[in-house]
């Protein structure tokens, strides 16, 4: 049976960087404070952008770099929190922009473990011969759903796309992989799908009753309960990995986790007694871009010429639901591509 391999990455990011200190201008915050507790000095935002429009650029980034032409792709999966819309589906839009008339295309919602769960379906697909040329995505803009009068969750996030292509080939690809998730935590990162613009109070009593839910359609989160939950996740995921691919972390170039906060990754660091150098880490420049911060930070490595092929990589991530997974990958793509 065919192996399923990462053909080509993209990645894409708005022009518009929003420092630390930019945002200490407009709220009471300071770098010093967002610096310390997460390792962020800034992050990329939309302007006049959606979710489809920064995704498709990712995706278009990706096609150039591979012998794939859009329509040779015959599935498309955007994993995404921020979609454009309820319906259609972000990776209909995208499909359109690129004209991948041949795609079948759907989104998919697992928030920061999005692109692993994309990556894990996308495998599954090709490996049992349904499709051949598979384009995932992880995309967001999540500054449009942050409550930008809240300094705990508003300073964390940035928006951003990643993408790459799957395919088929002789030499081992895609290793393991692993994902999972718990209902029951999820109340501790969320967001409601409902934003019910009524400026009529007597109007919107009479038909929701007095419920003050239906209007808050913005981010909330725990975020030391996060903080708990991630370094279990990752720290049981890497294990996961690990045991059943028969490997050891000495056999792996580097990790490439969420990009939410350094201090999570600093922990696993000091967990795993590796060097901090096997930790690929970008956040400082972009922030927590959930769904898109493993493909974007894969992309970057590959095209900084960090991957040789041959290379082991594990790529983990986590996130609301909650939701978590991680796959080995031994790189296939030639430097020079
Ligand atoms: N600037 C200045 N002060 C702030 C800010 C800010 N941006 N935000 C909060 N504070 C203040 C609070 O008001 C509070 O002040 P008080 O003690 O006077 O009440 C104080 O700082 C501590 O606030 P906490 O919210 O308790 O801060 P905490 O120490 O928990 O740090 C953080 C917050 C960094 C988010 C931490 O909980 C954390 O590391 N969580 C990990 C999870 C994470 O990073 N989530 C983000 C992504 S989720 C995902 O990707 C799945």
């Amino acid at each position: 049976m065919k192996e399923v391999q990462i053909l080509a990455t993209g990645s894409y990011v708005p022009d518009r960087i929003v420092t630390n200190d930019e945002l200490s201008t407009v709220m009471d915050t300071n770098d010093e404070w967002i610096k310390t507790r997460t390792g962020i000095c800034e992050r990329r935002i939309t302007t006049g952008e959606n979710t489809s429009s920064i995704a498709a650029k990712a995706a278009l980034k990706a096609l150039e770099s591979s012998y794939i032409k859009p329509v040779d792709l015959d599935l498309i999966i955007v994993a995404t929190a921020t979609p454009d819309c309820y319906t259609p589906s972000t990776a209909c839009i995208v499909q359109d922009i690129i004209g991948a008339t041949n795609a079948t295309c759907f989104d998919i919602s697992a928030a920061c473990s999005g692109f692993i769960y994309g990556l894990n379906i996308a495998y599954q697909f090709i490996k049992n011969g349904a499709k051949k040329n598979v384009l995932v995505i992880g995309a967001e803009t999540l500054s449009k759903i942050l409550d930008w009068n809240n300094r705990s969750t508003c300073v964390l996030f940035g928006d951003g796309a990643g993408a790459a292509i799957l395919g088929c080939g002789e030499e081992k690809g895609l290793i393991e992989i692993h994902t999972g998730s718990d209902g029951r935590g999820a109340n501790l990162l969320k967001c409601n799908a409902a934003s019910v613009d009524i400026n009529n109070k007597d109007l919107k009593e009479k038909i929701y009753g007095n419920t003050e839910d239906v209007d808050k359609s913005y981010l909330t989160m725990e975020g030391r309960e996060i903080f708990k939950f991630a370094v279990k996740a990752m720290g049981e995921t890497i294990d996961t990995l690990l045991n059943s691919s028969e490997l050891t972390i000495e056999d792996i170039k580097y990790i490439v986790p969420h990009q939410a906060n350094l201090r999570i990754i600093d922990y696993m660091i000091k967990k795993l007694k590796v060097d901090s150098k096997k930790f690929y880490t970008n956040l400082q420049y972009y922030g927590n871009t959930s769904a898109a911060s493993i493909p974007i930070a894969m992309d970057q490595m590959n095209r900084e010429g960090l991957l040789e092929k041959g290379d082991k990589i594990l790529l983990v991530g986590f996130g609301g639901g909650l939701t978590w997974g991680g796959t080995i990958i031994e790189w296939t793509i030639n430097k020079n591509k």
